[in-house]
């Protein structure tokens, strides 16, 4: 994909400076009754700054060419038979469109599959949130047993095995041969260049009162009104990346189906769950897995709302297959689960959400909204992935290049014979 040009030059002046811009111009009326239960301030929706990169990662088009080839590269999983492109594809609206996201060969995954585009925005990936940096997030992806199920050594002896990826790598990081570490800051580079600043939303919020058709624009109000939604889906990408229990139900899989039963079991047990909880709890518990704190039971990052269109179903477990459900669910309150409805001592639900009683209208006018600022479909062609090659040869490696690419051990060996 190629880059803008101006996404190049320093970007995370340019994010800070839309941010202030967002601050400074909050929403007007509020309710004073929500104020007091939710008393923070929501910066109001504003257009998508260019996307921020952390110092020591900055983004090159290079880098983001490496990056790509890499995200749709099998090599980098177990058994070298899926790709992050596998369950983040481009196809469909960069995540997977099953409730359910597909797994590792022979598992299923426990939550839907999130799209990949506009997550250079967030600074909490993943539906809990447990992730605080692409870089930190891609490694999770790839070793994870139901996800990559990749190990390390194996994924940075094949990216060593590849030509392609020797030459890359040594052009880009100045590496003898390709670290996997440097190969998690390529695929996020190329994730920060999946993202869109040209919707008809920031078209309008810059001033142009066409981007947007009147049912939208009455969808917007709303959106920030009556429905309340930017109580928590706010600022530019639609989200304050804070925790709420909202009571989406559980879904049936877990309970009707062997293997995602297995998965969800497996999830709790390895994220260290209160052996009771192990055996009774049902849902998922989201943030409390991070915190081990009862108040956290059933608690989900809000969801971004960019690019919506083409990533049903939604939720964290793909609940709702269209908006429609989405917008029935928020004008009954919210719903329930065993986190919010006592059944374990426990009323989780966030009291912010509140009957809506929106007319048929009102619904489509929302729906209408959230499909128009999904803006453009990403396209793309998927690469080649490039081919294993003949090992190179390292006998005239110097002690220090031997250690700078993992081989003192071999070498050490070599030395002996
Ligand atoms: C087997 C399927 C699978 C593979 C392979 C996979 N992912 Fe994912 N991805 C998911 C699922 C499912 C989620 C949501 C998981 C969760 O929240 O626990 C997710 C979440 C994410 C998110 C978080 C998005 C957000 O809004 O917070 C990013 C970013 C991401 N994946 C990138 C990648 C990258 C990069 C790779 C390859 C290194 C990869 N994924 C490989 C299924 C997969
Ligand atoms: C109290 C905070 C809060 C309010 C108010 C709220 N949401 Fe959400 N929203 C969330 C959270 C949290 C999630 C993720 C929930 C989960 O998966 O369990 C979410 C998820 C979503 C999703 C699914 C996104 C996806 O990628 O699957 C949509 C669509 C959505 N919200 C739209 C809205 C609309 C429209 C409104 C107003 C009618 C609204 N929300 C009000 C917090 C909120």
């Amino acid at each position: 994909m190629k880059l803008p040009k101006q996404i190049l030059p320093s970007l995370a002046l340019s994010f800070a400076a839309a941010l202030l811009l967002a601050s400074a111009n909050v929403a007007a009326e509020r309710d004073p009754a929500l104020s007091k239960i939710d008393p923070d301030v929501d910066p109001p929706l504003a257009p998508l700054p260019l996307p921020p990169a952390p110092p020591d990662n900055p983004i090159t088009q290079a880098k983001a060419d490496l990056g790509m080839m890499l995200f749709f590269d099998p090599k980098m999983t177990g058994d070298a038979s899926l790709s992050c492109g596998d369950c983040h594809d481009p196809k469909q609206g960069w995540g997977f469109n099953d409730p359910i996201s597909r797994g590792y060969p022979g598992t299923v995954h426990w939550r839907n599959s999130q799209t990949v585009v506009n997550t250079a925005y967030l600074s909490k990936l993943f539906w809990q949130g447990n992730a605080k940096s692409l870089e930190a997030q891609a490694p999770i992806a790839n070793k994870g047993a139901v996800a990559g199920n990749g190990e390390d050594d194996v994924m940075e002896a094949r990216l060593r095995q590849t030509p392609y990826y020797i030459e890359k790598f040594g052009e880009i990081f100045g590496t003898m041969q390709p670290n996997l570490g440097d190969a998690w800051m390529a695929i996020a580079t190329f994730e920060r260049t999946l993202s869109q600043q040209d919707t008809p939303l920031d078209r309008y919020l810059a001033g142009d009162t066409e981007a947007l058709s009147a049912q939208a624009v009455m969808g917007k109000q709303l959106f920030e009104g009556k429905a309340n939604c930017i109580e928590c889906h706010n600022g530019p990408v639609l989200t304050d990346e804070k925790y709420y229990n909202l009571g989406v139900p559980r879904p049936f899989e877990w309970e009707e189906m062997g293997l995602n039963t297995i998965t969800f079991r497996w999830e709790a047990y390895a994220k260290g769950v209160h052996e009771k909880y192990y055996r009774e709890w049902k849902d998922d518990a989201g943030l409390y897995y991070s915190t081990k704190r009862s108040v956290d039971a059933g608690k989900h990052r809000t969801a971004p709302l960019r690019y919506l269109v083409y990533t049903a179903p939604y939720m964290h477990a793909g609940q709702f297959y269209t908006l429609e459900e989405v917008i029935d669910f928020y004008n009954e309150g919210g719903g329930e689960n065993e986190f919010t409805d006592g059944s374990h001592g426990l009323e989780n639900k966030t009291p912010i959400l509140k009957p809506l009683n929106l007319t048929d209208e009102e619904k489509e006018a929302l729906v209408a909204f959230l499909e128009e600022i999904s803006g453009e479909e990403i396209r793309f062609k998927l690469p080649e992935v490039p081919p294993y090659g003949v090992a190179p040869d390292v006998s005239g490696l110097t002690q220090a290049q031997a250690k700078r690419i993992g081989l003192e051990t071999y070498l050490a060996a070599a030395g002996q014979q």
